[in-house]
């Protein structure tokens, strides 16, 4: 089982890639399928197929050549198909203090439910072990970071439900009743919860392994694309996934020598060099503009013989460790990588068995195994790109 993971800023060519991966893996034998995370879909427009046959799919995978799949799912569907007694539930809470039923709909839609589905989608794919491959193709980097954030956060969110569970049942029971007439949920409700919660489980051990997942960034040799690019790298080892290159797309070719062009061609040389030296030493997969846009399935697989060459596109192209707890002399040591940070910018606090890394304005919750958790001392540090912490006086494991 593979994962690929296309991830980059908007329009610098996630979807291409996707497809041009899918095809060269698909052309390896392997059962693939490209799956589009992007509500705003596009897979099939870039495969040039008729609207009409997605829609007469309803967001099921559609067959583009021997091996090869692609899905745009119907997210409204999964939804529905999801979390439909949940959402029932809420909505009618939320008619009940007066908004209308239409309204309450849509603000029963709680931030994160389009995440899981997704999440719910992907783990089924692999405990069915429907593909070989899956490709998976990403809205821009802002979406793409909520959603990766959400599966290293499932433990963590469980607790906290399970929590939220006794809290209401104690104290809120009485007082939602009285406001809104309607019955607190039953044991039904939160059934309905734990085995969407089942049905999740593991997915987040699934993304984060780098046997089976590895995540590939896209950028266009420009200033903003690049310092966006940076971001992300630094996004994806903080919530544990891998990182094992950058494509490097839409470099003007060295044939053309328009006078036009030659500053455009020095600035993207000197981008290319910059990008070299920020990443390595992941390896960067440079791939020259097209003399036109890349539609249809040819193109594409011409797109995908660029990119990767002779090499496999399932190849894992980078195998740094980014994320690493070890024990040494009765000390252990939990390092994360965390490139292109301010050391100003990190905090990190620890509340019981969690440890909560903080760069900026996002956030990572760290569960602890329970030995470590019960360490006394916690002392953290840069060691070049690593955050270090180090916990002391922890008790072994059994
Ligand atoms: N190497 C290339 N040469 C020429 N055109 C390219 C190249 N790569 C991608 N394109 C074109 O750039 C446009 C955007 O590509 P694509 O849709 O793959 O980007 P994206 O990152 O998925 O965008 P979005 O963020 O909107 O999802 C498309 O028209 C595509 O054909
Ligand atoms: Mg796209």
């Amino acid at each position: 089982m593979r994962i690929i993971f296309f991830a980059g800023k908007g329009g610098v060519g996630k979807t291409s890639a996707s497809a041009a991966t899918g095809i060269r893996s698909a052309a390896e034998g392997k059962r693939t399928l490209v799956l589009s995370l992007d509500t705003a879909h596009s897979l099939s427009d870039i495969f040039d197929l008729p609207r009409k046959l997605m829609d007469q799919n309803k967001g099921e995978p559609v067959s583009v050549a021997e091996n090869l799949w692609i899905q745009e799912l119907d997210i409204q569907e999964e939804l529905k198909k999801d979390w439909g007694e949940i959402h029932a539930y809420i909505s009618k809470v939320i008619t009940a203090t007066g908004v209308e039923e239409v309204m309450a709909e849509e603000l029963a839609i709680l931030p994160g439910m389009e995440e899981l589905s997704l999440l719910l989608k992907i783990n089924r794919y692999v405990t069915e072990k429907t593909y070989e491959v899956i490709v998976l193709d990403s809205a821009p980097t802002g979406e793409a970071v909520r959603f990766i954030s959400i599966p290293t956060a499932l433990e963590w969110y469980m607790k906290k439900f399970f929590n939220l569970e006794r809290t209401l049942m104690r104290v809120a029971r009485p007082v939602v009743q009285r406001v809104t007439n309607v019955p607190l949920p039953d044991d039904h409700y939160f059934a309905a919860i734990k085995a969407l919660f089942e049905r999740i489980r593991g997915v987040d051990r699934v993304l984060s392994d780098p046997d089976i997942t590895t995540v590939r960034l896209v950028a266009n040799p420009e200033k903003i694309v690049l310092a966006e690019t940076q971001r992300a790298f630094m996004y994806f080892t903080l919530y544990r996934m891998h990182v094992d290159a950058v494509v490097m797309n839409r470099v003007l070719p060295q044939n053309v020598t328009d006078d036009y062009f030659s500053g455009w061609k020095r600035n993207q040389a000197a981008y290319v060099r910059k990008a070299r030296d920020y990443f390595a030493p992941l390896p960067i997969l440079s791939v020259d503009l097209f003399p036109g846009e890349v539609l249809g399935f040819e193109k594409l697989a011409d797109l995908g013989n660029r990119i990767y060459g002779e090499r496999s596109p399932l190849e894992r192209f980078h195998d740094e460790r980014a994320y690493e707890l070890s024990k040494k002399d009765g000390v252990y040591r939990l390092a994360v990588k965390l490139p292109f940070v301010e050391k100003s910018d990190v905090t990190v606090s620890r509340a019981k068995e969690e440890l909560v890394i903080r760069v900026g304005s996002v956030k990572r919750h760290v569960l602890l195994p329970m030995h470590v958790a019960a360490a006394r001392a916690v002392k953290a540090k840069f060691e070049g790109e690593y955050l270090c912490v180090y916990f002391e006086g922890a008790k072994d494991a059994k």
